[in-house]
């Protein structure tokens, strides 16, 4: 190759470090600023609500109640479903399949009213009002976002998304077992495993996540007359009942379980299946068992994932140092 022409590829090839360097550092960015407003209450209309209050870390991101009532006092309508790998979710919600996207999603407990939850609709200007009085949100927007303009609800929802998507989880017992650790699981557990498979589990609970992402009964209609799931959006009568398969992983530590948080123990969920009819006291005793073994314990208490600290992430540039960086903890 002629000297100018190699050297003005090695100066492309540079060139597209740069730039690959640049997108990289826009994607940590965002994540970073993700995690931060997680956890800022000042996403909700009175200031006393996170996503992190309903989504809590030690709990696989879920929480410890049925249901979970928003900034009004109105009562939550299901209960709140762990975050563990929730980028590979193909359908968001336990009846909604419409809802496909983090981004979509995130706008539902900000701004939705069916239940109100963090009461922002009709406080959308707020957002960019309240987060843009602080010099360490402004900094980190204009690292996640470099051409973003002002702050706004799709710019939070964006970089909520982001962060999300580091939820992973995928160093459970269960997948040391597959790993070809056999003494990752219990003898107990290891016979629950086989049960999971023989007694019909993996039909819905399938893949990685034990989820197959799609809607289903476990029960007559009648059996949730309050809430009809999938139908309330299809309005089909046949959809009536049909609940997402909640995936598996960290579920021995988000009791209560189904949609509405009305199974206190495992056994209990396990036993509200139709298909679960005739299974014996000891054969529910080591499913529960195999599912204590998805606990991620490194997942649970994953500093990357946990409230940040205090204060301001990166060194401000001094244009923007004046106002000092706020707490970012959910308050009340
Ligand atoms: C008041 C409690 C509450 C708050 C606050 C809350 N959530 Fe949720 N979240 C829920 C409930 C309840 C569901 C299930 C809703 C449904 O299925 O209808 C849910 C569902 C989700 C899901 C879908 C998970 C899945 O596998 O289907 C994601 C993702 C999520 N929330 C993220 C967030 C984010 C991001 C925020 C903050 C912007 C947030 N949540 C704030 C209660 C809450
Ligand atoms: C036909 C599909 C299907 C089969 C088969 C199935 N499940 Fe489920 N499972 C679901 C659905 C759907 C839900 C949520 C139902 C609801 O919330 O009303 C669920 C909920 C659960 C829950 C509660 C999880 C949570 O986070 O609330 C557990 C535990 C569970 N199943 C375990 C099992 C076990 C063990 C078996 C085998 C004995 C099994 N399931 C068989 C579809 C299925």
């Amino acid at each position: 190759m002629p000297v100018r022409l190699a050297l003005a590829a090695a100066a492309l090839a540079a060139g597209a470090i740069a730039v690959a360097a640049a997108r990289d550092d826009t994607a940590a960015a965002k994540v970073e600023l993700g995690r931060r407003l997680f956890y800022d209450a000042d996403l909700s209309v009175d200031g006393t609500m996170a996503c992190a209050t309903c989504h809590e870390q030690r709990r696989g991101f879920s929480d410890g109640n049925a249901t979970h009532p928003g900034v009004t006092g109105a009562p939550g309508r299901r209960n709140v479903p762990g975050l563990a790998n929730v980028a590979a979710r193909a359908a968001l919600t336990w009846g909604d399949p419409r809802v496909r996207t983090l981004e979509a999603q995130a706008a539902i407990p900000l701004f939705g009213t069916h239940p109100i939850e963090m009461g922002m609709k009709g406080h959308e200007a707020e957002i960019g009002k309240r987060l843009g009085a602080d010099a360490c949100y402004r900094a980190q927007f204009r690292a996640a976002f470099p051409s973003g303009g002002v702050i706004d609800a799709t710019q939070v929802v964006t970089a909520i998304a982001a962060f999300q998507r580091t939820m992973i989880s995928r160093d459970t017992p269960y997948d040391r077992y597959r790993a070809g650790r056999q003494d990752a699981l219990s003898a107990s557990q290891r016979a629950g495993l086989r049960a999971f498979a023989t007694r019909g589990c993996t039909a819905c609970h399938a893949g990685t996540d034990l989820t197959d992402d799609r809607f289903h009964a476990i029960a007559p209609p009648a059996a949730n007359a309050r809430d009809t799931g999938l139908a309330e959006i299809t309005g089909r009568a046949a959809d009536a009942g049909l609940f997402k398969t909640p995936g598996l992983r960290n579920v021995a530590v988000s009791a209560p379980y189904l949609h509405d948080g009305s199974a206190p123990m495992l056994a209990d969920a396990i036993r509200r299946h139709d298909t679960a009819r005739g299974l014996d006291d000891a054969t529910i005793a080591v499913l529960a068992d195999f599912l204590t073994g998805l606990t991620d314990a490194a997942f649970l208490h994953d500093p990357r994932l946990s409230l940040p600290p205090p204060g301001c992430p990166r060194p401000l540039s001094p244009a923007a140092a004046p106002d000092a960086g706020r707490a970012s903890a959910p308050r009340g």
